[in-house]
């Protein structure tokens, strides 16, 4: 403990969804960075990390990117009990599994990384628009698998439209104000 005084804050998960390459990764990590420097405690999730370790042995049939949200749903909710700030960013693609993730976690705030589907495959980061439009990659979003637009955001970004500071300053403002804030 401090000598002076211990910053508290309340824990929550920022949910970031959206399409393959439309900026989740960066901005949570970014929006990760701002909050540490407010000293808060925080972890991050990500697909491609997550799906490496914990749900290694998943697909992307729907019913394994439900398995996928579940299971990381189940670690988000007990870091967020213990007043964790999470940032998970995870295409999760379905309004019902959403639905499933801000039940269980209670303190929870959906942000949509909204970008059009051209300018993520104009962005292909790492070439698998491409590999999907050739057909070695089946089942991918956007392309062969839905994507449900959210029907529940709490805070929509544009990052076709804006710059990363842009959507990073939109959440941070709208997290302060829902009081998530020191
Ligand atoms: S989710 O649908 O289950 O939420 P998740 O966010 O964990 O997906 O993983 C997405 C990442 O897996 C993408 O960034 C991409 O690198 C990789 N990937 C591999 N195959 C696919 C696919 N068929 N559809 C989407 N992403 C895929």
């Amino acid at each position: 403990m401090s000598k002076w005084f211990k910053i508290e804050h309340k824990g929550f998960t920022l949910w970031f969804t959206g399409l393959s390459c439309s900026g989740k990764t960066i901005l949570a990590d970014a929006v990760a960075e701002e909050l540490r420097k407010r000293g808060m405690k925080v972890e991050r999730l990500d697909g491609d990390v997550v799906r490496k370790s914990l749900t290694r042995d998943l697909g992307f049939s729907d019913e394994d990117r439900r398995m996928n949200i579940e299971r990381v749903t189940f670690v988000a909710k007990l870091l967020t009990r213990n007043g964790v700030a999470v940032l998970a960013s995870f295409i999760s693609p379905f309004n019902d599994i959403r639905a499933y993730s801000r039940n269980e976690i209670g303190e929870f705030v959906l942000v949509y990384v909204k970008c059009s589907l051209q300018a993520c495959e104009e962005r292909d980061v790492k070439g698998m628009y491409a590999k999907a439009r050739a057909g070695e990659i089946k089942n991918f979003t956007g392309l062969d698998s839905p994507f449900e637009e959210p029907d529940s955001a709490d805070i929509v970004v544009e990052t076709d439209k804006q710059t990363v500071e842009e959507s990073k300053k939109i959440i941070l403002d709208t997290l302060n104000e829902m009081g998530y804030l020191p």
